[in-house]
């Protein structure tokens, strides 16, 4: 989503400031803006355009030269993608500049009593409201001004402001949308996102919900909102700079989608211990509270969005299977308004790959507020949602930045499958059961090469169906929730309607939609519901379907039954997901790339949706 960017020292800016917005393009966006002051000559320059960082870099010239500036990317939510509705916004005394990630609820109110006072609004943001509040309290000192303002704001920002007449600093906050600073020497920056300061440097602080930073050159003083100064960490970003460029592939899903196998292996590493055939998470081992209290639950709700929503329906399946605990998957969105019943014996936990995602963090504070435990899975580090959560496991999957969800994906799934083992092993999974799970889990790293490595097949598939207008997907058990991701990642890149369904499901309602030119993917791996699911794709046949199927290698029958067969090699039930979506995210991928799309930044979604 939105994507923030500041910098204060004594070099010309713009190249950083654009660079730093470049690297956070990939979160969805649909306008850019710039403001950039020039302390010797007081001259202040401010270009926006709607579309690309690359249109507004066009706009910039020589003359727009600064030693201090802000920068942003918005993702509309208040007013569509216009170059008034773009940040930075001014105040009216055009001598405060603003960009603000997140959304002022009580705008409205807040409009009108600026307007009793005589100001005047330019744009449809809740943004240009807040910059007018600030300086509505102003009477020489910025820092001072905004505290002011956010006493009476409602809702969630992430902000960076600059004041002409206080070129010496910058002033940062923060509630509930992510912002960090980034200390270098005789210089520093701010940013929403860690990828957007690492070329500069890797020592970052944190700032917390209701905290401030005034932003000097040489220094950071860090405070609460009610004034009092706090000491911050300075820690390391934990990103490898190769990790966010494309590495020679073509696009950044294509180079998720093949780093998988690598991924799975971080996920796992030091966290399989296979002489006693189980697992050991110390995010979880290090909070003992939390870790028996998961251990003895009597029930888990997983809330989730989404990819990671998928995630959690695996796991559902794979804790009550394995470990005997009741579980409920909830959308996070839904979660947080339905009353749901938790008493001390519930865990609830949230999985978010970006670990910043609106829905899921507002149902986690309700899940705190009525007293459950709970467990955040993420994979960015630092994230939100990993530190509000009482324990947690990283996926440790490394930056995810196609916005189509895939290592993210089966690193939540593997997560999953991790915790499963560590509670059913303090139940009623034997040595013998729990050993074979952790020895097939160290055996999938090869298997999805050996998937990978056939990836033509797939893509002369979908050369095939590139044109098709739906697809339906249909999985059962574990892979019911596969059908679903499927679905997910083509409507996603490619725009072409699909639908997942348990395969057993679609003689319920959407077998009426099945002719000749409905393409229907079946995912039918030999397991114990293999048998059903060749009765479903009979179903199908009997009503001239095309049908493009999944299967294990070695079944020979399911040819005959099917039009295309995607063969891959077998795992254990639990971990069957990892190996069958696989060949789903390159399905999804191909066709979008047939046709012609912006695989990485699809129209309309951001990476990280930072919006209720
Ligand atoms: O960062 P999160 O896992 O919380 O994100 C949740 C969803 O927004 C996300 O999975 C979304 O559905 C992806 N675009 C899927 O590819």
């Amino acid at each position: 989503m939105c994507g923030i960017v500041g910098y204060i020292g004594k070099k010309d800016c713009v190249s950083f400031l654009i660079e730093g917005l470049k690297r956070v393009e990939y979160r969805g966006y649909d306008s850019a803006g710039i403001v950039v002051l020039d302390e010797s000559s007081s001259s202040i320059h401010i270009k926006k355009s709607v579309g690309k960082i690359i249109d507004l870099e066009k706009k910039i010239d020589n003359r727009d030269i600064g030693n201090l500036g802000l920068a942003h990317t918005r993702w509309a939510t208040h007013g569509e993608p216009s170059m008034e509705n773009s940040h930075p916004h001014i105040s009216n005394n055009k001598k405060i500049y603003l960009v603000h990630n997140g959304i002022i609820e009580n705008y409205i109110s807040l409009q009108k009593r600026l307007e009793a006072k005589g100001y005047k609004f330019y744009s449809e943001t809740d943004t240009e409201i807040l910059v007018n509040l600030i300086e509505s309290y102003y009477t020489d000192d910025i820092e001072l001004a905004v505290k002011k303002a956010l006493f009476d704001v409602k809702g969630t920002y992430g902000i960076g402001v600059l004041h002409v007449d206080e070129p010496d600093k910058l002033i940062v906050a923060r509630l509930g949308s992510p912002l960090l600073i980034g200390i270098g020497e005789n210089e520093n920056y701010f940013a929403s996102d860690p990828a957007s300061v690492i070329s500069k440097t890797d020592d970052v602080v944190y700032l917390d919900d209701k905290e401030i930073g005034v932003i000097y050159k040489d220094r950071v003083v860090h405070k609460n909102l009610e004034d009092e100064i706090i000491t911050k960490n300075i820690e390391k970003i934990d990103i490898d700079v190769q990790e966010i460029e494309k590495d020679g592939y073509e696009h950044f899903m294509l180079k998720e989608i093949f780093q998988q196998p690598r991924t799975l292996i971080d996920t796992m590493r030091g966290r399989i211990i296979l002489d006693e055939g189980t697992t050991n998470l110390g995010g979880l081992r290090q909070h003992p509270q939390v870790y028996n209290a998961l251990i003895k639950a009597e029930k888990i709700y997983i809330i989730a969005c989404g990819t990671s929503w998928h995630s959690a329906l695996i796991g559902e399946y794979m804790i009550e299977e394995y470990a005997k605990i009741p579980v409920e998957v909830e959308y996070a969105s839904e979660f947080r308004y339905r009353d749901p019943i938790i008493s001390e014996k519930t865990v609830v936990i949230a999985i978010s790959q970006s670990g910043e995602t609106a829905d899921t963090l507002a149902a986690l504070k309700e899940a705190k507020r009525k007293g459950a435990y709970t467990i955040g899975l993420c994979n960015v580090v630092g994230s939100t949602i990993s530190k509000v959560t009482d324990a947690g496991v990283y996926l440790h999957a490394g930056p995810e930045i196609g916005v189509a969800s895939t290592k993210a994906f089966t690193s939540q799934v593997m997560a999953l499958a991790l915790i499963t083992v560590d509670i059913a092993r303090h139940k009623d999974m034997s040595f013998r059961e729990g050993y074979k799970i952790v020895k097939e889990m160290k055996l999938l790293p090869t298997l999805i090469n050996s998937i990978l490595d056939n990836s033509m097949v797939v893509k002369d598939i979908a050369l095939k169906f590139k044109d098709a207008k739906n697809f339906l997907y249909l999985g059962r058990g574990f892979n019911f929730p596969v059908a679903l991701e499927g679905a997910l990642k083509l409507k996603e890149i490619s725009y072409i309607h699909a639908e997942g369904y348990p395969a057993a499901e679609m003689k319920h309602g959407p077998i009426a939609l099945i002719d000749k030119d409905m393409p229907v993917i079946f995912i039918a791996i030999k397991d114990a519901i293999y048998d059903k699911v060749i009765t479903n794709m009979k179903e199908v046949k009997a009503r001239n379907g095309v049908i493009i199927t999944i299967a294990s290698y070695g079944d020979e029958e399911i040819e005959s039954i099917s039009d295309y067969v995607i063969k891959i090699p077998d795992t254990t039930n639990l971990l069957m997901p990892i190996l069958t979506v696989i060949p789903l995210q390159l399905l999804a991928y191909y066709i979008a790339v047939e046709k012609g799309f912006n695989v990485d930044m699809p129209r309309n979604l951001a990476k990280s949706v930072t919006v209720e």
